[in-house]
């Protein structure tokens, strides 16, 4: 209920807006005179709570007036209470038409005014809380989404913190070293956004290849670990990484975990169909596995290892061109080849 309301009074006789005011101002009510429908639409704005309006007035009636207030989206939500001698049922209907929600009839009795006055500012007062409460909520629900949407990049974060941290458990037994995960996953994506994938597409790639060798976990580090070359029975236990690996990122329930597993698990697969471990060959490869193993590969030629040194990036590249169409998709190699230069940056700025 609204105590102290603003109302705007339409006569064209003063003694009759002096009527009102007497009546309203008593019971703590504010009110604002106009002598004609065209002063009252100047008058008129927001903070007004509810209207009393004659209906018979001189240029402009009472039914054209209510008409154009409910035509205006600003006010269509302000009470309009007729005040009026006519008791015509066709007027009435005619005012409701028009958009009014009550009348009172002429000579005003304070009493009536009183209670219908008072029903109309519950009304108002019931419109404004429904408004504040939708404006509230709606405010609420920017906040609650922009919080929400912190929540989720801290989630992805602490999810990406937490493949960095696995991965690197698999690297700590490796020769290989932490800066390699870096590189072959920067790499990766480098080449897959020169292949035309999407942003999503390479970030994912470049957020999941960190996991392609996780299955050395499960390698016996005098395998692991031996300085020398594999025997064959020593290599084929090697081999077993790739599915070690996507054994132990199975089916997760995040995109993250499952593309590092199809990375783990292709990523020594072959485009002539010699690889590892299921001999695939083509686009068989997931192409994630054919992207990796061309970034995977560069950075074993160009570093240093127990059993070899660093080949120069000459040497290596011409390697990599020799296992073009037999190792490697000519498509994704050409891609990496195109992106020498961020490739080279990316190598140059994380050194062992
Ligand atoms: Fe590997």
């Amino acid at each position: 209920m609204i105590e102290h309301a603003k109302i705007l009074a339409v006569d064209d006789e003063p003694h009759n807006i002096l009527l009102l005011k007497r009546h309203l101002q008593i019971l703590g009510h504010e009110v604002v005179g106009a002598e004609n429908a065209i002063v009252a639409r100047a008058k008129l704005d927001r903070s007004f709570d509810l209207i009393l309006s004659d209906v018979m007035m001189p240029e402009m009636d009472g039914f054209e007036f209510v008409r154009a207030i409910r035509d205006n989206p600003e006010f269509d939500d302000i009470p309009i209470i007729m005040v009026t001698t006519l008791a015509e049922k066709e007027d009435r209907l005619q005012a409701v038409k028009a958009g009014a929600n009550d009348f009172i009839t002429k000579p005003v009795d304070p009493l009536e005014l009183q209670v219908r006055v008072g029903s109309m500012l519950r009304l108002k007062s019931q419109r404004d809380d429904i408004l504040h409460y939708e404006k509230d909520l709606s405010s609420l629900v920017e906040s609650r989404t922009i919080e929400l949407q912190k929540a989720l990049r801290e989630v992805k974060k602490s999810h990406q913190d937490t493949i960095i941290h696995l991965s690197s458990a698999a690297e700590y037994k490796d020769e290989e070293t932490g800066a390699h995960i870096i590189r072959m996953s920067a790499y990766s994506a480098v080449i897959a956004r020169t292949l035309g994938l999407d942003e999503e597409e390479v970030d994912l790639i470049h957020k999941s290849s960190p996991m392609h060798d996780l299955g050395k976990i499960g390698i016996p580090d005098h395998i692991l670990l031996k300085p020398g070359k594999l025997e064959l029975d020593e290599w084929e236990v090697m081999k077993t990484h790739a599915e070690i690996g996507a054994e132990i990122l199975g089916a997760g329930a995040s995109d993250y975990v499952n593309m590092g597993a199809i990375i783990a698990l292709s990523h020594h697969e072959r485009w002539d169909g010699s690889g590892y471990p299921s001999g695939l060959s083509g686009e068989d490869i997931p192409l994630a596995g054919r992207i990796c193993a061309v970034a995977d590969v560069f950075d074993a030629l160009t570093s240093k290892r127990p059993y070899k040194e660093a080949f120069s990036v000459e040497k290596s590249l011409k390697i990599m061109e020799e296992g073009r169409g037999t190792q490697f998709d000519p498509a994704v190699l050409d891609a990496f080849m195109a992106s020498l230069d961020e490739i080279l940056t990316i190598k140059e700025k994380n050194v062992d």
